[in-house]
């Protein structure tokens, strides 16, 4: 089996910068709480009507190509994490294909609706590709257009004050050294708490939401004899319910205790231990479930990357986000252990460790 490395990686966010003062000329919130509560300094926003995720997925792929030395046409296949997709159906992989001007291959594309957890299996389903010599260079993307579809009125502050655009991409191939490259990746996944971070309509969910959730919300779906309109009803709209919800604390207790989990879960499979990661990855939830997944894991700062203050929570971009400014940083290098770890909405939590 081969093993599959990193070529090229690349990331783009967005020119405009939205800090936390912003945000309190439109909503009941504070520069204090959210420091305090998320460590987020400032966001960055896509521009509307030039930006989309897909645009963004395209500018990180570009940047990774050429860093791996090779053309967006030798691309043999895209896996694409999103959970702001410009269309609801068809995904962003084929409108990524056809933004790099690559359609002439039809090369197959693929997209993972795993939310915060997306790049790591993006990145783990690639993987596989490569390990049976199926394919010989994967893109792999996460981003995000978080802005378009967030609550901008108090009732979802504790939400919208988290999220933030952007986009990474890596070009996946088969490594030449067979100690260098992904070493294994642990997928989990617990549908159980489903609902505690969702974005329930537009579905075609038909109420099922209401057997699982404790409080009884109403999300404006129409009774059962009602044809058409079902997605999207104008109820919903006039109660502004078409936006992510999230209960914080429950999210954030399960968060602490699965990164760990999950990164043990992947050292203890190759015989490592927490001490010999050279450079933690963990997608930027929340600076403090990183300063605690750092404590629990005993790594000095050095072997942390954070940067959740610059650009907020861009799930499935941010684990890629980060990684490709620790490379770029200089901050991992040749033969480095690189650990990538990552838990939200699903529940779903994976990790990867990486030879670099
Ligand atoms: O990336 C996917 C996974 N996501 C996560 O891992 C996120 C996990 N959760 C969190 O990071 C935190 O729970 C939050 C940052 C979302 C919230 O922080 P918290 O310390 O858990 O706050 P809370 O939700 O318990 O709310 C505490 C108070 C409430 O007021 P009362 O009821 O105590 O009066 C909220 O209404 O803070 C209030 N609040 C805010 N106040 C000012 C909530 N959001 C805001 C806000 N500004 N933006």
């Amino acid at each position: 089996m081969n093993r599959s490395k990193i070529a090229g990686i690349g990331y783009y966010v967005p020119e405009r910068v939205v800090t936390n003062n912003d945000l309190i000329k439109v909503m009941d919130t504070t520069d204090e709480w959210i420091q305090e509560r998320t460590g987020i300094r400032e966001r960055r926003y896509g521009k509307k009507h030039e930006e989309t995720t897909t645009t963004m997925a395209a500018a990180a792929s570009r940047i990774a190509c050429e860093r791996a030395g090779i053309q967006p046409e030798e691309i043999d296949f895209i896996v694409f994490a999103t959970l702001s997709p410009d269309y609801y159906f068809p995904g962003c992989g084929v409108l990524l294909q056809r933004e790099l001007g690559i359609t002439k291959q039809e090369v197959g594309a693929v997209d993972i609706r795993n939310q915060c957890s997306g790049f790591v299996y993006a990145l783990s389903i690639a993987d596989q590709f490569i390990k049976t010599g199926m394919y010989k260079n994967v893109l792999v993307v996460g981003s995000e257009m978080h802005s378009m579809g967030l609550d901008f009125s108090t009732r979802g502050r504790n939400v919208t004050v988290i999220f933030g655009d952007g986009a990474g991409a890596v070009i996946l191939q088969p490594s030449e050294d067979a100690n260098r490259g992904i070493l294994t990746t642990k997928l989990h996944s617990n549908g159980t708490y489903a609902e505690k971070l969702s974005f329930i309509n537009p579905g075609a969910h038909g109420g099922y939401h209401k057997k699982h959730m404790e409080e009884e919300v109403d999300f404006g779906y129409p009774p059962p004899d009602t044809y058409g309109e079902i997605f999207i009803t104008p109820k919903m709209i006039a109660d502004g319910n078409y936006y992510p919800i999230m209960e914080g604390q429950f999210v954030f207790k399960m968060a602490v205790h699965k990164f760990p989990e999950v990164i043990h879960e992947a050292l203890q499979e190759q015989g490592l231990q927490a001490s010999d990661i050279d450079m933690l990855i963990p997608h930027q939830a929340n600076l403090r479930i990183s300063q605690f997944v750092q404590k629990t894991l005993r790594l000095r700062d050095d072997q942390v990357w954070n940067n959740i203050q610059k650009y907020g929570n861009t799930t499935a971009a941010s684990v890629p986000i980060a990684l490709c400014e620790a490379w770029e940083a200089g901050k991992v290098k040749d033969g480095d252990l690189v650990c990538l770890a990552a838990f939200g909405s699903g529940f779903t939590w994976a990790s990867a460790l990486i030879r670099w």
